[in-house]
């Protein structure tokens, strides 16, 4: 069990480098499994979640190499698989959920255990389901696991996704590449990971038009090779750093990314009071002030992402006004605020609503991690508090950001992890 302490008053100064986007990563690695043979990623993050990744793909028979030094991640896929995804795992990562339409395009079937809470026509995987039975496959839920097999091959079909559900989206894609005719996605997803999902899939020899709109046409193909790709870069990490030189009134060089991928994030930094200076794969952002407050409305990109909503909620408690943050896709991220109030944060939250009175000042508190994007946004919030943080469940942080402790730390910050 590890912790952070952290002692608060830093002003984050110096340069980051981002690699490959987490929510991209685990998806390439299972859209792998769709060939025979040796598929090569690379600016592959050093996180948790692709360990789980990995080990899930070897249960399947899959010989996985992660070198972590070099950043890469090598998938051989035997010319049988096992079809099955164990509940020990995917209770650990949802994502694992990703899984299901490879699988089931490659071997006729899937058996994949359901992420803890969720029921088929539930809200969270109907419409992974209701795409693959559009597609011609029969889908049940038998004893916690999600059961999809096709009789012969999909089907293309015209599917249109009542909301541009990133998850449903990849689903979809991954089991239409390979399925006789062609298949229509109508209101998909347009975030940057789905581009990068559309781009290794052309390389493998499938055939998408309209990639990064919102309809994808998807004609099936008879076969795909493997291939080597570069993970797109994580725009949220990005715009974590992003966030953090914006409260710690710092100056951090971003490199490595890519600012059209944070727009709206970038333009809310510079209502802040920050400057943004934007380079070809750069963002430099510093701030010589207290910020202002920035409402915020989370969307489908190109909204403003949810996953950075933790991060602007620490901003708006520590800046000069009041905010409103609406919440658009998960509710539950809002849970994190009880922790931001043992720092002695001003939230009040109403449904998917939250209104954040800027405190000149926080003060330093014990507080846990309620999910990746939350311990960053407390770890930040603990750099600009008065006296020392001790943040736990430092699990969940590790799940999504490589290095993060050593990356704060030669920025400045008193940080330490403690084993306890
Ligand atoms: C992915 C990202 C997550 C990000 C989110 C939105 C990964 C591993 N995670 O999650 O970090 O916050 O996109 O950008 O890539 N929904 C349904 N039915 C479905 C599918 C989704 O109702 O069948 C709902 C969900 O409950 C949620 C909303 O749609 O309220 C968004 O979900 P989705 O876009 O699918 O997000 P994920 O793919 O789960």
């Amino acid at each position: 069990m590890s912790h952070l302490r952290i002692v608060g008053g830093a002003r984050l100064v110096g340069r980051v480098r981002v690699t490959g986007a987490k929510n991209s990563v685990l998806k390439l690695m299972a859209a792998a499994l769709l060939v025979e043979g040796t598929t090569t990623l690379t600016e592959v993050p050093d996180i948790l979640d692709v360990e789980i990744m990995a080990e899930l793909l070897r249960r399947m028979g899959c010989d996985v190499v992660h070198d972590s030094e070099a950043g890469s991640v090598a998938v051989t896929v035997p010319a049988q698989l096992n079809h099955r995804a164990d509940y020990d795992l995917v209770r650990r990562m949802r994502a694992s959920i990703c899984v299901l339409g490879p699988l089931l395009a490659r071997c006729g079937e899937a058996d994949v255990a359901m992420p803890g809470g969720d029921n088929i026509g539930s809200r969270g995987l109907d419409m992974h389901v209701d795409g693959l039975e559009r597609l011609g496959a029969e889908v049940v839920s038998e004893h916690g696991y999600l059961i999809a097999k096709r009789n012969g091959p999909l089907r293309g079909t015209h599917i249109p996704l009542e909301f541009p559900s990133v998850g449903a989206t990849e689903t979809i894609l991954m089991a239409a590449i390979t399925a006789a005719g062609t298949t229509v996605i109508d209101n998909a997803a347009r975030e940057p990971e789905i581009v990068d999902i559309c781009t290794m899939l052309l390389a493998m020899g499938a055939d998408i038009e309209g990639v990064g709109t919102s309809t994808l046409t998807i004609t099936g193909v008879d076969s795909l090779r493997p291939v080597s790709h570069r993970t797109v870069s994580d725009r949220i990490v990005a715009g974590t750093w992003a966030v953090a030189a914006a409260v710690t009134q710092g100056d951090i060089l971003i490199e490595n990314t890519r600012a059209e991928h944070l727009e709206i994030a970038l333009d809310k930094l510079v209502s802040a009071g920050a400057t943004v200076l934007t380079g070809p794969d750069s963002i430099r952002v510093t701030m010589d002030r207290r910020p202002k407050s920035v409402d915020v409305v989370t969307l489908p990109y190109p909204g403003f992402p949810t996953d950075l909503q933790p991060q602007f909620i620490t901003l708006n408690a520590i800046a000069d006004g009041a905010a409103m943050v609406t919440e658009n896709l998960f509710e539950a991220r809002f849970r994190f605020v009880n922790e931001l109030a043992r720092l002695g944060a001003d939230v009040r939250t109403d449904g998917h609503h939250a209104l954040v009175r800027g405190k000149p000042m926080l003060s330093g508190a014990p507080v846990e991690a309620t999910d990746i994007r939350a311990g960053a946004s407390l770890v930040i919030a603990g750099l600009v508090a008065e006296g020392v943080t001790m943040v736990h469940e430092v699990h969940h942080i590790d799940r999504g950001y490589a290095g993060f402790v050593g990356q704060l730390q030669s920025l400045g910050a008193d940080i330490q992890r403690l084993s306890l």
